[in-house]
């Protein structure tokens, strides 16, 4: 009986993509307009294409935010390298500035995008479906780390992050991003985030990597 109810417990990251934060059926509807806010409507079919896959990568992860969770930023990638080549494959892959900061590379405008696609998400769809799926005790613990971690919130932002009540939580978590959004949607570099510098390798590369592909002399039209 047991061991019925564990192979048909559904991983979280499976069901972020279903019902929660990263819902296939709207995530990419806030990140397309987030996208056409900060950088003009995404004419090329590609960013399209990366909207809706660049977070499926969290289908079978067993964390959003961990270890696993980090590395989901990895199979919308792979897709986009496999069909439209190495620019369009770090624009997913360095969607998460984490991970970017780990792969010694400049976060992407995927990345920039993503985050006002979280600030617009409204609280009254964001708060039950992270419920539903089991995120949101992750993502406000998550917070307090990250706080700890010394990112840049302001006081107000620390102590409403810090809250129990998730409403508070999030207004002083989207106030934070939304600043991060501002100083960092020309591609600045990110001081505010906390990056542990051990060395990943990016999947299909076997050396060391360099800097942002998206920053430099490789970006395509749309991308940039
Ligand atoms: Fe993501
Ligand atoms: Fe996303």
């Amino acid at each position: 009986m047991h061991r019925i109810k564990e192979e048909t417990n559904v991983r979280v990251g499976t069901k972020s993509v279903l019902f929660g934060a990263h819902c296939l059926a709207l995530h990419w509807l806030f990140l397309a307009a987030a996208w056409w806010k900060l950088y003009g409507f995404p004419w090329d079919p590609r960013l399209w294409v990366a909207f809706i896959v660049h977070d499926m990568g969290y289908i079978g992860r067993g964390d959003m935010d961990g270890a696993d969770g980090e590395r989901h930023v990895e199979l919308g990638a792979k897709i986009m390298g496999c069909f439209f080549g190495s620019v369009w494959r770090d624009l997913c892959l360095c969607h998460s500035r984490y991970y970017a900061k780990r792969l010694r590379r400049r976060f992407s405008r995927l990345c920039v995008a993503d985050k006002l696609a979280f600030v617009i998400t409204p609280a009254w769809l964001y708060i039950p479906m992270t419920r539903a799926t089991g995120e949101l005790g992750e993502y406000m613990q998550r917070s307090a780390d990250r706080q700890a971690g010394g990112e840049k919130f302001t006081a107000e932002e620390s102590a409403m992050i810090s809250s129990a009540d998730p409403r508070v939580w999030l207004e002083g978590l989207q106030s934070y991003t939304l600043r991060w959004v501002n100083r960092h949607r020309d591609g600045s570099e990110d001081n505010w985030t906390a990056g542990e510098q051990r060395e990943v390798v990016a999947p299909g590369e076997h050396h060391k990597p360099g800097l942002s592909l998206l920053g430099g002399e490789e970006k395509p039209k749309e991308a940039q």
